[in-house]
C-alpha cells in the first residue's frame, strides 16, 4: 500500500489501527478555544517602534504572532498554495516517487515523521520539504508536478526570505543587539515544509503533527482556512485562528538561544480536520550547517550568563533529528553547564 496518507486515505472503511494513539497521548478533545489573544501585528504601521514592541512582547509572551498587511502579495500566496493543494491531489505515484526518509535530500515527500517503520503510531499528515534558498542552487531540485510548482512556488518563497529578514532585522533593534545580526550564516537557510492534512474519519484518535517547538530562527506559517493549529499558553491549548492573508510566525530553538531566553521557542501541535482537508506551509528560516550559534554577546553579561553554549547549527539539527524533535531533550546539550 502506499505510504502517503493522501494516497489511500478515500479508500480505507475502517480506522487504521496504528494511527490510533493510546488514550492518555491522544488530542482527545479536539475543539479547543480559539485563541483572540495571539497578537495580530500589522507590519504595514507606520511607528516602528510600537512594531517593535509588539513583536517582542508576543515572542516573551506566546512565542507566536501573526502578521497582517506584511508585504507579500497576496496574488503569490494564493498561487503558491494552490500548487501545494494540487500536489497532494495528483495520482499516488507522481507523489510516492519523491518518498524518502533520508533528511540529507534537498527535495522529498514523507508522511507522519519520516521514521515510518520504526515509529509506534503514525501521525495523519503528509509532508513535501525542500530547500527554498539560494534558488539557483535548489530549484533545480523541486518537484516538476503540478506544472506551474516551480514558477508559483519560487515567486512565493523570494518574497517570503525578504518578509522573514524584516521580521529578524525587527527583532533584533527590539532585543538591542546589533543591526545586521542575522544576515548571512545565521538566516542563509529557508526550508519549505508543506504540511497535508487529509479529512481524518477520527481526529480524536491521532495527530496531524504531535507537541513540537521549531528548529530554526523563526518559522512563517501559511494556514489555510481550516483550523487545526494549537498552541500551548499556560498549561493550556489553545486554537491559532486562521485569519485571512495572514502568516503566523513563531519563534524557534535557533532565536530562543540566541535572545539568551529572552525569546520563547513554545509547543504547538495540530489537530486534524473530519470534514476538510488542511494544507499549510512552513517556511523554517535557519542557520547554514556551519552557522555558530549563541546567545548574542551584546545581551549577556555578570548579571545575565550565557544560559546556551556555542554550537554550530548541524550539531543542533543532527541532535534534534536523532530525537525526532522531541521537545523534553531537545535543547539539553546545548545549555550551558
Ligand atoms: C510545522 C508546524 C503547523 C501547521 O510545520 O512545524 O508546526 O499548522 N506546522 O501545520
Ligand atoms: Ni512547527
Amino acid at each position: 500500500m502506499a505510504k502517503l496518507v493522501s494516497s489511500w486515505y478515500n479508500d480505507v472503511k475502517i480506522f487504521p489501527e496504528n494511527y490510533i494513539f493510546p488514550l492518555e497521548s491522544r488530542p482527545g478533545n479536539i475543539t479547543v478555544p480559539l485563541a483572540s489573544s495571539i497578537p495580530v501585528i500589522d507590519l504595514s504601521e507606520a511607528n516602528r517602534t510600537n512594531t517593535i514592541q509588539k513583536i517582542l512582547k508576543a515572542g516573551e509572551e506566546f512565542g507566536f504572532f501573526q502578521v497582517i498587511n506584511h508585504g507579500v502579495s497576496e496574488n503569490s500566496v494564493n498561487k503558491a498554495m494552490k500548487v501545494f493543494k494540487e500536489f497532494f491531489k495528483m495520482q499516488a505515484e507522481d507523489k510516492e516517487s519523491l518518498y524518502s526518509e533520508d533528511n540529507s535530500k534537498i527535495c522529498r515527500v514523507y508522511t507522519s515523521t519520516a521514521s515510518y517503520a520504526t515509529e509506534e503510531f503514525h501521525r495523519w499528515r503528509d509532508n513535501l520539504r525542500h530547500q527554498c534558498h539560494p534558488l539557483e542552487q535548489y530549484q533545480i531540485f523541486w518537484p516538476e508536478k503540478p506544472i506551474r510548482y516551480q514558477e508559483y512556488v519560487r515567486e512565493c518563497s523570494i518574497e517570503v526570505k525578504q518578509l522573514a529578514s524584516r521580521i529578524l532585522e525587527l527583532i533584533s533593534e527590539g532585543l538591542g543587539i546589533r543591526s545586521g545580526y542575522f544576515d548571512g550564516e545565521l538566516s542563509e537557510s529557508l526550508l519549505l515544509s508543506v504540511n497535508h492534512y487529509p479529512p481524518c474519519p477520527e481526529p480524536s484518535l491521532t495527530w496531524g503533527a504531535s507537541k513540537h517547538c521549531d528548529p530554526g530562527l523563526i518559522t512563517i506559517l501559511i494556514q489555510d482556512e481550516i483550523y487545526g493549529l494549537q498552541v500551548l499558553k499556560n498549561g493550556e491549548w489553545i486554537g491559532v485562528k486562521p485569519i485571512a492573508n495572514a502568516f503566523v510566525v513563531n519563534v524557534g530553538y535557533q532565536l530562543q538561544i540566541i535572545s539568551n531566553g529572552k525569546l520563547k521557542s513554545v509547543l504547538h501541535q495540530v489537530v486534524a480536520n473530519s470534514s476538510h482537508a488542511r494544507t499549510s506551509a512552513a517556511f523554517f528560516l535557519q542557520p547554514l550547517e556551519d552557522g555558530i550559534v549563541e546567545p548574542a554577546k551584546a545581551l549577556t553579561h555578570a548579571s545575565n550568563p550565557p544560559i546556551y553554549k556555542s554550537f554550530k547549527y548541524k550539531e543542533f539539527l543532527s541532535y534534534y533529528l536523532s530525537k525526532n524533535g522531541d521537545p523534553e531533550v531537545a535543547l539539553e546539550p546545548f545549555k550551558a553547564t
